[in-house]
């Protein structure tokens, strides 16, 4: 069966580059075009929510001219695509910590939510900005503040409703991570989500990530079997 929701983490951008002797934004201006088309593949294979990670709460640690290209590309990623998006039916969603992002992107941002909410084709995810330390100490944070205004009892506080008060919240779990470049690491990446997530790394490069690499990833994923702690559905039977 195709995962519901597929994850995905572009690496390799800047390698894709080094590769051709290009800088840097190139691999990640061909990047932006590998994600224009995943998004257009992912209904066609039965996957309902995809989500990408296009900017960590890490990469901040990246010179001042990389960071100030990739919040480039995100605007005009959201600028030129938005009406494509919207009539083809894709609901835009953006995790992350947002208050530290630029007044015009984060206009930008919610103006995508606000437009596409009532889409059905497809949810994408974009993780800008984004760490799962980042995001779990600012829902704790917030926690903690309801307890202490008594609006809370610490009882209260199980697996539910940390999950409802994530970025994530209302979002199924990722049945499918994907990682491209060979890292085989998840880098900060949907930590609370992604703990029963079934894991691809592909070699391939983020820029050069086509459907057949997509379909190689859900092969794989469809040999996998979930047990979830459980016992392995063979043995159940046979025993
Ligand atoms: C992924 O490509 C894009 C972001 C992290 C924003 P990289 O820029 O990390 O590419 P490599 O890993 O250096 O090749
Ligand atoms: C992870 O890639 C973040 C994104 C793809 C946005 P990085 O390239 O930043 O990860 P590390 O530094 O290799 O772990
Ligand atoms: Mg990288």
């Amino acid at each position: 069966m195709a995962p519901a929701h597929v994850a995905i983490i572009m690496d390799g951008n800047g390698r894709w580059a080094k590769a051709r002797g290009l800088p840097r934004v190139m691999g990640h201006r061909a990047g932006v075009e590998a994600l224009r088309q995943v998004v257009r593949d992912a209904p066609g294979l039965g996957i309902e929510w995809l989500t990408v990670y296009a900017f960590s709460s890490e990469n901040w640690a990246r010179p001042q001219g990389e960071v100030a290209d990739l919040m480039g590309l995100l605007k005009l990623f959201i600028r030129r695509d938005l009406a494509e998006l919207h009539r083809n039916g894709v609901r835009i969603r953006i995790i992350g910590e947002r208050t530290a992002l630029a007044p015009d992107i984060r206009a930008l941002l919610d103006d995508a939510e606000v437009l596409t909410a009532g889409n059905r084709s497809l949810n994408l995810v974009i993780a800008f900005n984004y760490g799962a330390r980042e995001e779990i100490t600012r829902t704790l944070r917030h926690l903690a503040t309801e307890v202490a205004a008594g609006r809370l009892a610490p009882e209260a506080i199980d697996e539910a409703l940390i999950s409802r008060s994530l970025d994530t919240a209302g979002m199924p779990d990722p049945d499918l991570v994907i990682r491209t470049s060979g890292e085989m690491r998840l880098s900060n990446f949907l930590t609370w989500q992604c703990a029963y997530s079934e894991l691809v790394f592909l070699p391939v490069l983020w820029p050069d990530f086509s459907k057949t690499h997509l379909e190689d990833a859900l092969a794989s994923f469809a040999g996998r079997e979930r047990r979830y702690g459980g016992r392995p559905a063979a043995r159940e039977a046979a025993s």
